[in-house]
């Protein structure tokens, strides 16, 4: 069978690696830059902190920051409209997965401007050309956008969240360094770091893994179930190891695809603004629990991952159990919700949550198909 790996030509890695940024744009001959980020990152000072290298190095840069969490179409469409006004020949996305999201749209479209209604880009869109040139600068240790094909776009008339996949908006830099992290506050280093683990364990047991990416995905879980707890409560040495797990996962998901948990995980984002790794984290045991008997001994590995000694001695059935067990016991010791209640959903909802689910581009890498009944068994379940 083929296989097919994508990721950035080029990434750093620890504190203090963004002060690469300046040399790398002139290396690679670029001569003005567009900064995609959000105004909690440049009223807190956190974009600053690379914008402030440009101004040291004379590097011109304009600074788009107009964008919200589950970033909509129209933060895309005026993005794309600012570039182009700017002069800039590279974008430099510097944020959690909205900022970076937003800042992979905007590229894609100024280089394949037919896919201005953003809309057409949902799934695997044959775009032409590839992105104009993205330095992706995350400062959540979680979606690992930087690394990924991918980016989510909300559409708000429609309620709901789509997934693009395409290798052509992939960062030609990444720099991952924790220190622009630092300043999350506890509650989203908690659930950026359950979108992390929800990719590593999804990433391991979706239908299109294998060898080289059960590599990326089982290192990530073991340093994620070590040092999540840490990270949160502020511990710096756990937090670099975040930054480099949730990087790793992404090394693997994004070219093997993920599952029913961020496919259930998105319309929460659609139809509640719900953040994605609360909903991620709500969901991920109890999907795991639904999937067991289909993932062979990789729950196992994942048990063991988690520090789990007798996890090659017990049998197979209880193996799966204390993998998921192991998953909801962090996930409730971080605080993380643990019900569909407590973001603002309602009963009625349930259907279309579930229609919402089933259709997302992520659910098809599931490794048991799910049917409509059954997702909304499982919304029901954590309600
Ligand atoms: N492209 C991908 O492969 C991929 C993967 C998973 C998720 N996503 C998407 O990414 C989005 C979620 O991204 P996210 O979880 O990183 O959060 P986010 O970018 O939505 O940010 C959430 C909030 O945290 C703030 N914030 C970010 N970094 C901070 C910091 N260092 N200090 C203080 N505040 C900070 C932001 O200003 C914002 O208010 C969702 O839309 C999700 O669907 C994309
Ligand atoms: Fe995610």
């Amino acid at each position: 069978m083929v296989q097919r790996m994508i990721w950035n030509q080029t990434a750093y890695f620890g504190p203090g690696a963004i002060t690469v940024i300046p040399d790398e744009l002139a290396r690679r001959g670029f001569t003005k830059a567009f900064v995609v980020s959000d105004k909690v990152l440049v009223d807190s000072g956190v974009t600053g902190r690379v914008t402030s290298l440009l101004d040291g190095a004379g590097f011109p840069y304009e600074v788009y920051s107009d964008i919200v969490p589950n970033p909509p179409i129209e933060n895309v469409q005026t993005g794309v409209r600012a570039f182009a006004e700017s002069g800039a020949d590279v974008l430099i996305g510097i944020g959690g997965g909205s900022p970076q999201d937003t800042c992979k749209a905007i590229g894609i479209i100024t280089a394949n401007p037919e896919f201005a209604d953003v809309r057409s880009l949902e799934g695997v869109a044959a775009t032409k050309n590839p992105s104009v040139p993205i330095v992706a600068v995350p400062t959540t240790a979680g979606t690992a956008s930087e690394t990924t094909i991918n980016y989510v776009i909300t559409d708000v008339a429609e309620k709901r969240k789509f997934v693009c996949v395409d290798p052509h908006d992939i960062p030609v830099l990444a720099v991952v360094d924790p220190e622009m992290m630092s300043s999350a506050p506890r509650s989203l280093k908690v659930a950026t770091g359950l979108d992390a683990l929800t990719h590593a364990i999804e990433g391991y047991t979706t239908a299109g893994a294998f060898e080289l990416s059960d590599m990326f995905h089982l290192k990530a879980i073991q340093m994620i179930a070590k040092a999540l707890p840490k990270a949160a409560d502020g511990d710096p040495e756990a937090a670099d190891e975040m930054a480099m797990a949730q990087y790793i996962a992404g090394m693997g998901y994004s070219n093997v695809g993920l599952g029913l948990v961020h496919g259930m995980a998105h319309p929460l984002g659609g139809f509640y603004s719900a953040p994605h790794g609360v909903a991620n984290g709500i969901l991920l045991a109890p999907v795991m629990a639904y999937n067991a008997a289909y993932t062979g001994e990789k729950l196992r590995d994942i048990a063991a991952a988690f520090g789990i000694a007798e996890a090659y001695t017990m049998s197979l059935d209880d193996a799966r159990r204390a993998a998921v067990d192991a998953v909801a016991k962090l996930t409730r010791d971080l605080g993380n919700p643990t019900t569909l209640r407590e973001v603002g959903a309602t009963e009625e909802d349930i259907p279309a949550l579930a229609a919402a689910a089933l259709a997302d581009v992520c659910t098809g890498g599931n490794p048991r198909t799910a049917t409509l009944a059954e997702i909304e068994e499982l919304y029901r379940s954590v309600f």
